[in-house]
């Protein structure tokens, strides 16, 4: 098996230099989150499969046709998580964070699964980072979510994105609404493709989805959920508007937007990037009131959002903007007297240990192939030391931009070294 089995060849992020790019942005997304008060957590890779199913549902693509699922040798049936949001759930309900101060919050990062035609944005194996709020069903936390996600692509100098919104109001708005809907498609079931057909039983909402255009012709005329949601909904939906306002936050009303997880209830949203195409969602979220409920927990409230780590990298790479991340290089160290090299390399350790980043040749290459290795990694300076310095205990440190050149005794090379670069610690 090779990685074009998860995404296409060539597109991975997974190796340098783009994989410092993605550790960037997840180190800044975690800061961002922990400046909000969000905690990391971890869940684990595989979990019992139903989990998933009862959670995003059984009509759901991710369950339906998207999910990795296997047998274990204990005869368990698990599945490859396909998303965070379950999985932080039930840990919340079975670790006793619901007697922690609420609403607990908690962002995560790592590998999600989806058996899907892979294409550019689309991965088998992809990176989710994730954050969820549970515990409070103030319209104000739905806000922070927005916010932070929206905050973070603003941090990462995205451009050009688009926030769509939408209530799907509370579960008890849902089948007065759904009868309406199913009663809309029975009219048109001669006009409309036959995935929208099929969903007119398993789940109505998802017939929006569809990207047959005359289908979508269809649904354009259809009944939309946000036009039947509860006073108590629709209040709380006002409130998360006022709360996005104040903040300047830009979105666009869509009454249409039904996400792909059937967990959602109340405020449901997506960020995307147009210009990435088919696969142009670079996040998506929502409120999910009655999903503890799903799995045996109490009534919890709780609001989330994901975004696709490759594909905000797709979009960053358009726009120029990954985030920079050449590697640091204060001193290189050039041995060239070969009985010297352990003392040497033992210096460079201690420099490091000092907080510099130092590298030395570990190829056998002759000096000139080291003058070049130290030009390659961006030296700020070199550590000379030939057959002379060593006999002498020195070595020549040489400032590679103004070509300066002093020498040092070995005995003081960490602490000049330190002095130089200035931030190291004393
Ligand atoms: P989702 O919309 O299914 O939501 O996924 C979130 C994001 O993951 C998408 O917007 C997309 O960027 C990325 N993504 C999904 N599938 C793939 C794929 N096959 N390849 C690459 N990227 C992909 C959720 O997963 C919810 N758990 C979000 C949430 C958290 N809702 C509440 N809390």
């Amino acid at each position: 098996m090779t990685d074009s089995f998860q995404a296409p060849r060539g597109t991975l992020d997974w190796l340098p230099p783009r994989s410092g790019a993605r550790r960037a942005m997840i180190g800044a997304f975690a800061a961002r989150a922990e400046r909000a008060g969000f905690r990391e957590a971890q869940t684990p890779v595989f979990e019992e499969q139903g989990l998933f199913a009862r959670t995003a549902g059984a009509s759901s693509e991710v369950v339906g046709k998207e999910m990795y699922v296997f047998t274990d040798q204990g005869d368990r049936e698990l599945a490859l998580r396909p998303e965070f949001t379950a999985g932080i759930v039930r840990a919340y309900l079975e670790h006793g964070l619901s007697r922690e101060a609420q609403p607990v919050r908690l962002w995560s990062a790592g590998s999600c699964y989806r058996y899907a035609a892979v294409q550019r944005g689309r991965y088998r194996e992809f990176t989710q980072v994730n954050a969820e709020a549970i515990g409070s069903d103030d319209p104000a936390v739905d806000a922070e979510l927005i916010a932070l996600q929206v905050g973070w692509f603003r941090e990462l100098g995205l451009e050009g994105l688009a926030v769509r919104l939408n209530t799907i109001g509370d579960r008890a708005d849902r089948e007065p609404y759904l009868a309406l809907l199913r009663a809309f498609l029975d009219k048109h079931l001669g006009d409309v493709a036959d995935d929208v057909r099929r969903q007119r039983d398993l789940n109505p909402l998802r017939a929006f989805d569809t990207k047959d255009p005359a289908s979508q012709a269809v649904m354009a005329q259809a009944p939309v959920i946000a036009d039947h949601v509860g006073a108590e909904a629709a209040a709380h939906f006002d409130r998360v508007r006022e709360f996005l306002d104040a903040r300047g936050i830009a979105y666009v009303l869509d009454p249409t937007l039904v996400r792909g997880l059937d967990y959602y209830s109340r405020t449901t949203w997506e960020v995307a990037w147009p210009e990435l195409g088919a696969q142009s969602g670079i996040g998506g979220g929502g409120r999910y009131d009655g999903l503890a409920e799903l799995i045996g927990g109490p009534p919890t409230p709780g609001v989330g959002f994901a975004c696709g780590v490759e594909r905000v990298l797709l979009a960053l790479a358009a726009q120029e903007r990954l985030p920079g991340v050449a590697p640091r290089c204060d001193a290189f160290f050039m041995v060239l007297a070969d009985a010297a090299r352990p003392t040497l390399h033992a210096l460079m350790e201690a420099a490091r240990d000092r907080g510099l980043a130092c590298e030395a040749d570990l190829a056998g290459r002759a000096a000139k192939g080291q003058i070049k290795q130290a030009d390659r990694v961006g030296a700020a300076r070199t550590v000379v030391c030939g057959d002379d310095e060593w006999a002498r205990r020195v070595c020549l440190v040489r400032d590679m931009t103004s070509g300066e050149q002093i020498e040092v005794a070995l005995d003081d090379l960490v602490g000049h070294l330190a002095d130089l670069a200035g931030g190291a610690q004393a």
